[in-house]
């Protein structure tokens, strides 16, 4: 089985775990968007949900396939966001923002009952950093910021771009891609990162996710957060 029918497989699973009357965060990526047109199949079926895009590319989506999204503002708690992640630990810690969306999906992530993440297998990881962890900054004197990420052990950060141009988000920042290879304290680090000024959010997220979802050749299997 591809990786690409893995992620089909996990996305399309994960949808089978909205229910009626659900308020739902709806995440970003190639895996999200799987499980995306899933649910506006469901929707098609007769599923009353609403949604709340964690990218304008998600909410383009969602709007494409019949699912009806609500702006953040506007809630006060989602029941269930279903997001897929880069790399995730047997702890459940994980590191997104790949697709630069980091941000809004925390943001969506905290304001969420349940979080379930999904990924083909190759997402699992002993441990987080192999994948560049992205950051999210300022772009006034973003350099800055990217000295202090090396003076925390950070091999190489660098500066994500489109073509020529620095990549921008939906939030109109930056977005840093810091190659630290091995974290071996999640928590530890996104406290640090955190401290940084002009560092507007981070794509750790520690102890967020309630489940994983994961394709692995032809079958779901299903991952509870452990100790670290
Ligand atoms: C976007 C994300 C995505 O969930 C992450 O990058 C995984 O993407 P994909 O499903 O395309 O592999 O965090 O900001």
């Amino acid at each position: 089985m591809t990786i690409e029918q893995e992620k089909r497989l996990a996305g399309e699973a994960a949808a089978e775990l909205v229910e009626s009357g659900m308020l739902v965060g709806l995440g970003t990526g190639s895996t999200a968007a799987f499980a995306i047109r899933r649910l506006g199949e469901r929707v098609r079926e007769g599923l009353r949900i609403r949604g709340v895009a964690t990218s304008r590319q998600t909410a383009e989506l969602a709007g494409a396939v019949g699912i009806e999204t609500m702006d953040i503002g506007q809630v006060e708690r989602i029941d269930l966001t279903i997001d897929g992640a880069d790399e995730i630990d047997p702890a459940l810690n994980l590191i997104k923002g790949g697709g630069g969306a980091l941000f809004r999906e925390k943001i969506v992530a905290a304001a969420s009952a349940r979080l379930v993440i999904f990924a083909d297998h190759t997402k699992l990881v002993p441990h987080l950093g192999a994948f560049p962890l992205p950051v999210e900054v300022n772009p006034f004197g973003w350099q800055l910021a990217a000295t202090r990420i090396r003076g925390l052990g950070a091999k190489e950060v660098s500066l994500r771009r489109v073509a020529d141009c620095a990549f921008v988000t939906d939030n109109h920042g930056y977005v840093l891609d810091c190659h630290f290879q091995q974290i071996t304290n999640p928590a530890d680090l996104a406290d640090q990162l955190r401290r940084i000024t002009g560092v507007m959010e981070i794509g750790l997220f520690i102890g967020m996710a309630d489940l994983a979802v994961l394709g692995d050749g032809g079958s779901v299997r299903r991952i509870q957060p452990t100790p670290a």
